[in-house]
């Protein structure tokens, strides 16, 4: 591995690891041994170290606390049969990062702190990389404010921090998704395309109310007819409607640019799919729900992956689906599982070995 970044390295004295089975391992439960932190100071960043897992301590003025100065990012981490560990497309949601970061008004990280800092610390913690399928080392980089005052506006100071999380499926059975046509999640100008904090805040009570209807999750519109679809919140969107793909475009800031949308849309392409990316509204799919040109619902994020949506409801409107019948959801799912733990050759150049 080559990184140029100078490091100090505390190690544990003993590793979690002996006390852990990394088998059937819930998503985002358990944390590596170590993790790595930077502080932003006096306009630079400085004191770049890897050091054991273990709580922060702050006053309880923490300027992120507070105004959420906040953002984050998912990656993963896969090892391949001969123990070879790839990190996939980690430059993708390090521009990303940078984008959120500028959106929210904090200091951009640089690459060699972002790369080298990730690549240094999964290259000490390779043993927790899950070997198992649909399981990975799910990386998460975060940074927030770290200025102690009441006053609002952007902090001077800042922690930049990743940790690892050996992690199963997010979701392990095909999502019931409902139309959210109460509540916003982005509008165009707001902050809908970063991965801030705050958006997941104000995801949770329309998640809870949709769950007491006996959903798992919302399907986002617009803000001013709730009828434009965005995304789920914990990741994109696709529909295949009479053999065309299609998903919700990301032109107005209010759709994350998700990195597994990407490359849903690259591997689409490869196997013959017109993919539009454009607006969608939830007539066109209802009425597609019932003319039966409405195929295949799924949904594509770092963290679930490519998850099959096994109904969704709009209004008094409920559409089931038969999730075995996604042939275009599974054949992606086989493929990009092929890629991420190295079965087949990486063509596109999104595996980054450590
Ligand atoms: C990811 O896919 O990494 C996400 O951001 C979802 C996460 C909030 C669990």
């Amino acid at each position: 591995m080559e990184t140029t970044l100078d490091i100090n390295i505390t190690r544990v004295e003993s590793s979690k690891l002996n006390d852990l089975s990394l088998e059937n391992i819930p998503f985002g439960k358990y944390f590596s041994n170590h993790m790595l932190e930077a502080d932003y100071e006096n306009g630079e960043w400085k004191n770049v170290e890897i050091k054991p897992y273990q709580p922060l301590i702050f006053e309880p003025t923490l300027a992120a606390l507070h105004y959420g100065q906040s953002i984050f990012e998912g990656i993963k981490a896969y090892k391949d049969a001969d123990g070879e560990a790839y990190i996939f497309r980690p430059y993708d949601n390090f521009v990303r990062f940078n984008i959120s970061a500028e959106r929210l008004c904090m200091p951009t990280v640089p690459e060699e702190i972002f790369m080298d800092g990730m690549k240094q610390l999964i290259a000490l913690d390779k043993n927790w990389i899950p070997f198992r399928e649909n399981h990975s080392l799910y990386i998460r980089p975060l940074m927030f404010a770290t200025d102690t005052l009441l006053g609002v506006r952007p902090s001077d100071t800042y922690k930049f921090m990743v940790m690892l999380s050996p992690s199963g499926p997010y979701y392990t059975t095909p999502m019931k998704i409902a139309v959210e046509s109460k509540y916003t999640r982005a509008v165009k100008g707001g902050v809908g395309f970063s991965k801030n904090a705050g958006n997941y805040a104000n995801s949770m009570l329309a998640a809870k109310e949709a769950k007491e209807k006996g959903y798992d999750q919302v399907l986002w519109t617009d803000g001013f007819e709730h009828k434009w679809l965005q995304e789920v919140g914990m990741m994109n969107i696709m529909f295949i409607i009479d053999g065309v793909a299609v998903t919700p475009d990301i032109s107005e800031g209010t759709v994350l640019n998700g990195v597994t949308r990407n490359s849903i849309i690259v591997m689409l392409q490869e196997m013959g799919f017109t993919v539009e990316q454009r607006k969608i509204s939830i007539d066109e799919v209802v009425a597609a729900y019932k003319n039966g040109t409405l195929q295949e619902v799924f949904g594509c994020g770092t963290a679930a992956t490519i998850a099959p949506i096994a109904e969704l409801g709009y209004e008094d409107v409920r559409m089931p689906f038969d999730v075995d019948s996604f042939k275009t959801a599974i054949a992606l799912r086989k493929h990009f599982d092929d890629i991420r733990y190295s079965r087949v050759p990486d063509t596109h150049g999104w595996m980054v070995k450590i």
